[in-house]
Parts: C-alpha cells; structure tokens; sequence
C-alpha cells in the first residue's frame, strides 16, 4: 500500500529516530495512523449520507440502558374503573415488560410538561419509546404536545452527535409522521380498519435498512410467511401520506400491510438521517396481553419473531451514552416506584397498567 511508507516516515519523524532505525513501535504507530486515515474516510462518507455518527467509537456500548417510555391521557374505559381515583395517565405494562426483556431499564415519562422537563430528563436516558393506544393528538398538554418536545429534543441531540433513538409503536409510530407532517389539519393519515394479526410485505430493498440488515433469517421468513404481527388500528399511514407532505426522502417504508379492505398501509418505517424507527403493528402484544377475543398470536414462533423489535431498539439505545448522576438519582425516576394494576380482570384490552396521578408527579 503507497501510503505506508508516507506514514512510516510520519512516525519516524514524531518519534525523532532516523529513517534506519525502523522499530516495532513504528509499524504500531503506522497502523495506528492508518486506522486513524480509514476511520476520517469513513466517517466522512457516512456524513455525506447524512447519517448520524456515534461519536465514540462504533463498538462501545452501554450495556446499563435505561428507556423513557411515554404516557398518554388516561382511556375512557379504565377512567370508569377508576371512578374514586384521580389518575389522569397511564402505561400500559406490556410495553415496559418489552423493553426489560431486551436487557433496559424504563423510566415513565410523564405528559404535560415543560419543554425543561423533557430536556433534562433525556440528558439521562438512552432513548424513547411511544406506545400505542388511543387518544386525540389535538389535546393540548397531552401525548402529541409531548412527543412534539421529545422529537424536537431528538433532532437538537442527534445534530450535535449525541445519538438518541426513538422507537413509535401503532399510535406513536402514527404521531412521529404527524408531527413530521407538521401537525395539519385534516392530520396526515387515513382511516382503515386492521384487528388482524398479519404477515409483512417487505420492500424490495428491506435487507439494507438499519431495522433490518441484522435480523436473522428465521425472524424475517416468520414476519413475512405467518400471521404474526398484531394489528389494532383504525388509523393508517400510506405511501400517499409520505408523498404529500415530503417526507419520502426522509422517511423509509420497509415494510406495508393490508387492512380489512385491503387498503395497502406502512408497516414499518425508518428515518433515514436520524435513529428514529417506527412499525404500525404491535410487537409487545404476542408476549405480554391476554385478552382472549383478541386472539394475540402467542406461538413461540410468534414471540420470536416479535422479540425481534425490542430487541433491536434497545440495541440502538445502548449507543447512547447518557446517564443519571447516579444510582440513587436512577432509583428516583425507574418504573419500580410504580405498581401496575390488573386491568385485565376489569376487562381492558390491558392486562396490566401503570396509572399515574394528576400529571407531573414523577419526581424531576
Ligand atoms: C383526588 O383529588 C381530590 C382533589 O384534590 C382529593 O380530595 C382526593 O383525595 C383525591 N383522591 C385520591 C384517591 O387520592
Ligand atoms: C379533537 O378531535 C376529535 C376528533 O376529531 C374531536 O372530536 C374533538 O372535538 C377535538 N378536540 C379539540 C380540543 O379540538
Ligand atoms: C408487496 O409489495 C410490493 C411492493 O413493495 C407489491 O408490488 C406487491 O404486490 C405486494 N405483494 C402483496 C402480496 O401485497
Ligand atoms: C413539497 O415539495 C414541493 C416542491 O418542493 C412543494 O411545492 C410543496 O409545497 C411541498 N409540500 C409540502 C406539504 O411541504
């Protein structure tokens, strides 16, 4: 290679030996350069991609990470459970239970808050997750006003090379694209009607996607051949939404489904600059709720194929390197401060919940 003599005499010279006295640690420190030179290629043809750049190194992870999952406005059904209680928000169990599986911790996020609130809490935390569920996104100080301020927060990070992924499940994967969609009125999706459990059909050029490229094989021809992905939505984001608003260059489908009708909708998306992912089914679903008319597929080719989707996003999470001050302060924001109910022998669509008081009574 022609460049290994320019940084040998590179080496020689920073280390004041003449050009005869050839050692050991020249050729170390020749090595050293040129993995120095690769890595400045590398990382400078990543950045005319625009992708983010982690800014360690690509192989240090954060094994201890801890994920922000977000609340949304308590539902209507578990409102009249709860008649004495004033609890105005809640996660749903299933989502936690998804994300330890995979090996993190979560912190709730509350709704109703500050921007500030939003801004220190992800300096500690490794990333976001936005449930499904059902609520309006036109509610102020509620899920859409909340992920707003997480999206917002995301982009400020992940420009300045603090990478920080966000993972939106059904209704959250629904208000990533709304919000990038610039929040219109009539929102940027269209109604459908998909209570089924399906297969995915994968775009053409699936396999070099950030979501994909790594899945293993077994995974991908059970997401493609089974009925494995849970489907409860009455709400579809389509390729026509993506074009309408621009955000086709941004925005790639992996992914599409068919409802009921057989209207063909988005399944699975990724941002293409930015760690933000985005499926419209329910991976959480088929390991963690029970209700019986709801018939979940709960197979264990089911459970590994949905595994899958965790898995890979915490796996994003542990490029991130935030962190509380502490075991102490980590101990005042976990999930393990809070009981889950056990909704599901009330009859929601839940079989656990974690309901939160009057908005804002997380501890920061
Ligand atoms: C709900 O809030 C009201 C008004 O602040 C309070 O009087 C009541 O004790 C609260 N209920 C519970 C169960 O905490
Ligand atoms: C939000 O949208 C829903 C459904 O379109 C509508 O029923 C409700 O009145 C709206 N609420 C506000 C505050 O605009
Ligand atoms: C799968 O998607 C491709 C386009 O990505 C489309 O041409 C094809 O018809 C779809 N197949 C099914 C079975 O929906
Ligand atoms: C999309 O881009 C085109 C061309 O740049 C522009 O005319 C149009 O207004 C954009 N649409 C939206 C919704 O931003």
């Amino acid at each position: 290679m022609i460049l290994q003599p320019i940084v040998m005499d590179i080496c020689h010279i920073a280390s004041g030996r003449t050009r005869r006295w050839l050692t050991a640690a020249d050729s170390w420190c020749a090595i050293l350069i040129m993995k120095a030179a690769l890595l400045f290629v590398v990382v400078y043809f990543l950045r005319c991609e625009g992708a983010v750049i982690v800014k360690t190194t690509s192989d240090a992870v954060n094994n201890r990470p801890i994920i922000g999952v977000l609340s949304q406005e308590q539902s209507m059904y578990l409102h009249t459970k709860y008649p004495e209680e004033n609890y105005t928000s809640y996660i749903a169990s299933s989502y936690v239970k998804d994300v330890e599986a995979s090996g993190a911790r979560v912190v709730p996020i509350m709704i109703g808050k500050d921007r500030s609130y939003y801004q220190e809490l992800m300096q500690k935390i490794n990333g976001v997750l936005m449930p499904g569920g059902a609520t309006y996104f036109n509610q102020s100080d509620g899920f859409a006003d909340a992920g707003q301020h997480i999206l917002d927060i995301a982009k400020e990070l992940n420009d300045a090379g603090d990478y920080f992924p966000i993972f939106g499940t059904c209704l959250g994967f629904e208000l990533l694209i709304i919000l990038e969609s610039g929040r219109g009125d009539p929102e940027n999706r269209i109604r459908c009607y998909s209570y089924d459990n399906l297969p995915l059909n994968f775009t053409e050029d699936f396999r070099s996607s950030k979501m994909f490229k790594n899945a293993p094989e077994d995974v991908i021809n059970l997401l493609k051949n089974e009925d494995v992905t849970v489907n409860a939505h009455q709400f579809c984001i389509v390729d026509e939404n993506l074009k309408s608003h621009n955000l086709t260059e941004h925005w790639r489908v992996t992914s599409h489904s068919d409802d009921l009708y057989g209207v063909t909708f988005i399944a699975s998306v990724e941002h293409t600059r930015y760690p933000f992912y985005g499926v419209q089914f329910h991976p959480e679903k088929s390991a963690f709720e029970w209700k019986l008319n709801k018939h979940y597929p709960s197979s264990a080719e089911a459970i590994k194929a949905n595994r899958y989707f965790m898995d890979f996003f915490v796996n994003e999470c542990r490029k991130s390197f935030h962190t509380f001050e502490n075991a102490a302060e980590e101990n005042q924001y976990v999930i393990y401060n809070y009981e889950p109910h056990f909704t599901g022998v009330l009859g929601s669509a839940y079989h656990q919940c974690y309901l939160f008081e009057p908005r804002g009574t997380v501890k920061g």
